[in-house]
Order: C-alpha cells, then structure tokens, then sequence
C-alpha cells in the first residue's frame, strides 16, 4: 500500500521535491517565493483536474508500468445508486446467493455533472458488488448487504492518458493496481451501447437522470434503447 501511496502521489512528491532543493540556497524571501510557486503548481494541476485544492486529489493514478492504483477513500465519495441482482441478459443466470452493488464517484466529477450534465476528465466511478444475505442480527427477511465484496469494479475517464478516453478496470479481494481490461471486452460494448450518458449508466442513477434528461445530455443510444422499449407491448409508455 505504501509503494502504491507513493506512486500516487507522484506529482507532489516531485513538488515537494522542488521546495526541498531550492530551500537551502537562499535567503527567507527566496523560500517565501518558492514555497508560493509550488503551491501555485498544486493549486494549478488541482484546479486543471476539477478537483478543489487542499483537498485529497481523488485524480486517476497509476503505477509505473500503468496500472490503476485503487482509490482507497473511495467509500467516502458521493453515492449514486445500489442494485438488487441486477442482470443485463434474458433469463439471466442464476445465483445461489443475492448480490447488492453500490456505486460511488469522486466528489469533483459529481459537482461537474451537476453543472454540465455529463462527465469531465478525471471522473473515476466505482461499482463495488457484495454479497447479500437474510440470516443476521435481528433480521427476518429482506436482503442486507455482508462485509464479503464480491469484486470491485473502476470506470475512469482520463483523456490524455487512456487509449479511448474511457477504460474499465476490475479489482480483486487484494484490491491491488490493475491493469486496463482490453478494447475487446464486453464492458466496453455494452458501456457504449446502452449508456444514458457517455458510456455510463445514468439512467440508473436516480438523482442524475434528471439533470442529464434537463441539460439534454442524454445519450442517443439511450434515447433508442428508450423509444424501443415504450413500443414493446405490456412496457406502456
Ligand atoms: C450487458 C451490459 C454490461 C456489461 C457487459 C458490463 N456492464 Fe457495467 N454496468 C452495466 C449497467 C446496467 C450498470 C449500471 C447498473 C448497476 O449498478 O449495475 C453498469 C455499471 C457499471 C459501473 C458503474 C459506472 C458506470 O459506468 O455507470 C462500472 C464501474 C461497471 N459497470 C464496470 C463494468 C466492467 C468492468 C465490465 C466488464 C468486466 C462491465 N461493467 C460490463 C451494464 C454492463
């Protein structure tokens, strides 16, 4: 986790770094400018990332060869949505067990949607899958989600570094950095298929389907997907 942390903080270590070199060689007023500098280099990257500076940076990192290094205070983001066993094919398989999802979003790219309606660079989205479960506590029926995650999931959208703005990446128990999933996989197609808003599944977050539907953000897949189902007899628009 430390080697992770330090590859993440890449960029205000090399700032740090800068402060560190340029103290000893001058006077107060010297320090006094470098030391403005460098947070003025902060302030700028923070506020280029949509992020507000001062605060964790919540920007996609990655290691050296360039894996995604999980978000780790990813649970104390902004929360969009839970599903309940969702399942995106006819008759779907089945599962000997319930599973719940949470997904959750870095604070800066909410405040973006909000204003714009769709998502800017830098937005990381994670689906975090558990297993539910009826026996518990004083509970008699009814599904609450267990301490067992079933696999994390991460959307991130990062322009300058990702082969197509977008890249999926899927995280097991040790949560340690992944690798970008490929091009070929279904997560892609099925992202850019039927997404409301720009590859992401909007239409199942309640509080933001408003405002994409609002500022016209919609997606026209969505929009088909949409007219299509209305038109199906016993799906009544
Ligand atoms: C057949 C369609 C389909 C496929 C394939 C698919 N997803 Fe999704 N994905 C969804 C739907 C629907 C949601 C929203 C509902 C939910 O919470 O599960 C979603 C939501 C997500 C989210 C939350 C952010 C967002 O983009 O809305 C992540 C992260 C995610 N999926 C990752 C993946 C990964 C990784 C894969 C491939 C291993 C994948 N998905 C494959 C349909 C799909």
């Amino acid at each position: 986790m430390t080697a992770a942390g330090d590859a993440g903080n890449g960029r205000a270590a090399a700032v740090s770094g800068l402060v560190r070199q340029a103290a000893p060689i001058d006077n107060d007023s010297m320090k006094t400018t470098t030391l403005a500098l460098a947070a003025g280099l902060i302030f700028t990257y923070s506020i280029s990332r949509g992020d507000s500076p001062g605060v964790h940076t919540q920007s996609p990192a990655y290691t050296a060869e360039g894996h995604l290094i999980f978000p780790a205070d990813y649970r104390s983001w902004i929360f969009l949505s839970a599903g309940l066993d969702m399942n995106y094919s006819e008759g779907g398989m089945q599962m000997s067990h319930h599973m719940l999802d949470n997904v959750f979003v870095n604070p800066a790219a909410y405040k973006s949607f909000l204003a714009t309606g769709t998502w800017p660079d830098g937005t990381i989205l994670v689906k975090e899958n558990r297993r539910a479960e009826t026996e518990g506590s004083i509970n008699k029926s009814g599904q609450f989600e267990t301490t067992e995650t079933m696999g994390i999931e991460i959307h991130v959208k990062d322009v300058g570094h990702l082969p197509d703005q977008w890249g999926f990446f899927a995280f097991g128990d040790s949560l340690k950095p992944a690798a970008i999933l490929p091009q070929a996989a279904s997560c892609y197609s099925c992202h850019a298929a039927h997404g409301a808003v720009d590859r992401t599944f909007v239409q199942f977050y309640p509080t933001l389907l408003p405002i994409a539907t609002a500022k016209g953000t919609l997606s026209e897949e969505y929009k088909h997907d949409e007219a299509a189902r209305k038109a199906t007899p016993g799906h009544g628009a």
